[in-house]
């Protein structure tokens, strides 16, 4: 199938729907690998035709390492998605990342374990594919000139160290990741980028920083879901307008 789709989003925590989208259709979609975390919603967007995917199910019911990558991924190319925008909830480490801040990372560090990593399943040849830049350049590029042109403020680049959970950090756990060079810290973003990159999708994140991630508050107080909620609320605000005008190039 080819719904005609510019591009896909996976919403992370906080965004279970695109409130914006018109006329949608929904696709229950079964996938060699199982189940998606939810229907896939298509839809107009602005100027744009879009699919709109909840990571975590659309009421919230799946953890992180419940979530099955492979069959969101690969239902979301089953209809025609070729470029996916991956909105995902963080914690900010370095300066830069405050709460309620947005980000394009331009790296990875995965710190996760015992999740299916690849669509290899033991039959052929084992996928090898590059990952030197985990995200897809032309995409973050394109995201980076939507946040100028709709005037939203993201920073560009940083490190995303991708974490288990469902349980957040320890403080001594953040002080590692940020000794490896790491700017935010979320549970979310893999196995999810290198199955992108296994199935040829263009693949960008964009980061919502929920909260200090753990012993890097000003003030040394224990992260609560209402905060890391009221947080996410409040910044995904502008992130429609954002992905209204990203401009891309036919698919
Ligand atoms: N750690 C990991 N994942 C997260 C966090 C955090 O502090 N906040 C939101 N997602």
């Amino acid at each position: 199938m080819n719904a005609g789709i510019d591009f896909a989003v996976i919403g992370g925590t906080g965004l279970y729907q695109l409130a914006e989208l018109e006329g949608v259709q929904s696709h229950r979609i079964e996938t060699p690998y199982g189940s998606p975390s939810a229907p896939l919603r298509v839809g107009g967007f602005g100027p744009h035709r879009i699919a709109f995917l909840a990571r975590h199910g659309e009421g919230h019911a799946m953890p992180p390492h419940r979530i099955n990558y492979r069959a969101n991924l690969w239902a979301l190319q089953s209809i025609g998605a070729t470029r996916i925008v991956a909105v995902n909830s963080v914690g900010g480490i370095t300066p830069d990342w405050g709460p309620r801040v947005i980000g394009l990372p331009d790296q990875l560090i995965d710190y996760t374990h015992g999740r299916t990593l690849s669509l290899w399943d033991g039959e052929g040849e084992p996928l090898h594919v590059d990952f030197g830049e985990p995200y897809t350049p032309a995409l973050r590029h394109a995201l980076l000139e939507a946040a100028k042109a709709s005037g939203v403020a993201v920073v560009d680049g940083g490190c995303y160290g991708a974490t288990q959970g469902p349980r957040l950090e320890t403080r001594a756990e953040i002080e590692r990741l940020r000794r490896d060079g790491c700017d935010l810290v979320g549970m979310t973003g893999m196995p999810e980028a290198a199955l992108a990159r296994e199935l040829g999708l263009d693949y960008a994140c964009l980061a919502i920083v929920a909260n200090w991630a753990a012993g890097r508050a000003p003030s040394a107080e224990t992260i609560t879901l209402d905060e890391v909620l009221a947080n996410m609320a409040a910044a995904i605000t502008p992130l429609p307008g954002l992905l209204r005008a990203l401009r891309l190039p036919p698919a």
